[in-house]
């Protein structure tokens, strides 16, 4: 159509925020970013990406000399750019409560409709809990000075940290929750390349959409502790928890991915969001249909713990005075994300019983710094497994997996493994005299 290409703000510049604005520049979009931290608005336009994810950076540099990108703290700015908001701030869960914080998306869709004066839509991508879009209808239409002239709608996002690019570029499905053909017509617009190669679009309703992102997550992570969950029977009864799995992944139905058994899963999304659908649900009076959630969560916990009982089996028993090589602190490979990483968690719960600690992550290790001060650090494998008594891997880095038994064998004080991510090929390190232990596993 002749209709000019509508002009995209994107209202929060964390993980998700900041991908969506370079990747729809990147597209041809004129895009304005906006943060209300002034640091961060400044190191995005110097090309800083204030994260860790393969191929953002040159993305932006490219972006932004394109002259199609820029970074304000200006709502005002934003709401006279745009004719497109999207909402993307982070939505953590409550402190002492599982249910979400919306303080953030509350404020910025406050500050942003304070000053909306034509005829605009606001997309929420943030994680939310359901009735949320709803909600901020009515407080667009009550503080814009366009009033109904404001719409809102919802695109729940689903990329994976590390594959963001990839994620948002070539989306498996885009997801438009819209009260109104315009808003349709806007959302088609607004991703126009991604619809025109062929992506899948579903057109439902604002409640659907956020609950699409909902049922996906925890989807995800059920299948994650279900697997876990067998690994539980299989210490009971001997049995091979990767065998078990391997062989699940061959029926279509199941699949292998998500699948994998091991520590189990962590980061800023599939935990929280676990818990506030299950904690949503019972608010509505519907609890019971997802409390398996509450499940999924106790399984996935219980691999830490048993993470823990293994590196202390086999140091003896007691942890006291025990060196421990950590391998790993993020909450998965090629990640700097420590929220709510197992393996943080696992290291330092060895810690508390009395171990000395010695972590290593090839891009985790200063955010894992700051947040755990008492661990110890080192810059990499070899150097955290000097004269170490037990060696834990705890995320799957590809150098870990790399390591080798014999020259990791001569540096420490003991050769004892356990394997918190099924990383390893336990054959090679028992035959270079390790003692080996896994999850789920003889
Ligand atoms: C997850 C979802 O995969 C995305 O689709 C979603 O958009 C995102 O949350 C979000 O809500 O923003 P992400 O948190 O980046 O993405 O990480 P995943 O790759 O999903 O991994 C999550 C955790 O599960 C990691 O700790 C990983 O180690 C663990 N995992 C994953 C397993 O333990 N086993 C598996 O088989 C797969």
């Amino acid at each position: 159509s002749d209709e000019p290409a509508p002009r995209l703000t994107v209202i929060g510049t964390g993980y998700l925020g900041a991908t969506h604005a370079i990747c729809m520049a990147a597209l041809g979009f004129h895009v304005l970013g906006v943060d209300a931290n002034a640091g961060k608005v400044a190191r995005l336009n110097s090309g800083e990406v204030p994260f860790f994810e393969p191929g953002l950076p040159e993305l932006l540099a490219k972006a932004l000399d394109s002259g199609r990108l820029r970074f304000t703290t200006s709502f005002a700015d934003a709401a006279e750019f745009g004719d497109v908001h999207f909402i993307c701030v982070g939505t953590p869960q409550q402190p002492g409560s599982d249910a979400a914080d919306l303080r953030y998306v509350d404020s910025a869709v406050t500050e942003l409709a304070a000053h909306l004066r034509r005829r605009a839509l606001v997309v929420g991508k943030s994680t939310v809990p359901v009735g949320t879009a709803a909600r901020l209808t009515e407080l667009v239409r009550r503080v814009a000075p366009a009033g109904r002239d404001v719409e809102v709608a919802w695109n729940p996002e689903f990329l994976r940290e590390g594959y963001a690019v990839d994620d948002t570029l070539r989306p498996d499905r885009l997801v438009f929750g819209v009260s109104s053909d315009w808003a349709e017509k806007q959302l088609r617009a607004a991703f126009g390349p991604v619809v025109d190669q062929g992506t899948p679009v579903v057109v439902t309703d604002l409640t659907t959409a956020e609950l699409v992102k909902m049922a996906a997550n925890s989807f995800l992570a059920t299948k994650i502790s279900y697997i876990n969950a067998m690994a539980e029977i299989c210490e009971a009864t001997g049995g091979d928890v990767t065998r078990l799995a391997e062989a699940l992944s061959y029926d279509d139905r199941i699949g292998g991915r998500f699948l994998k058994p091991g520590l189990g899963f962590g980061g800023g999304c599939l935990p929280k969001d676990i818990r506030a659908f299950a904690h949503r649900a019972e608010e509505l009076g519907v609890g019971q249909a997802v409390s398996f959630l509450r499940e999924v969560d106790a399984i996935n916990k219980r691999r830490r713990e048993r993470t823990v009982e293994l590196v202390a089996e086999l140091a003896g028993g007691d942890l006291t005075g025990v060196r421990v090589a950590a391998l790993g602190a993020a909450f998965k490979p090629d990640s700097d994300d420590i929220r709510d990483a197992p393996a943080l968690d696992v290291a330092a719960a060895l810690h508390r019983l009395g171990a000395q600690v010695t972590v290593t992550d090839p891009a985790a290790t200063d955010n894992a710094r700051r947040s755990h001060p008492e661990l110890a650090y080192a810059t990499d494998a070899m150097s955290a497994a000097e004269a170490a008594d037990v060696v834990v891997l705890l995320t799957e880095w590809n150098e870990f997996r790399l390591v080798d038994p014999e020259a990791m064998g001569a540096v420490v004080a003991r050769k004892r493994i356990v394997d918190g991510r099924h990383a390893l090929d336990p054959g090679q390190w028992r035959a270079a005299g390790w003692e080996y232990r896994a999850l789920g596993r003889p």
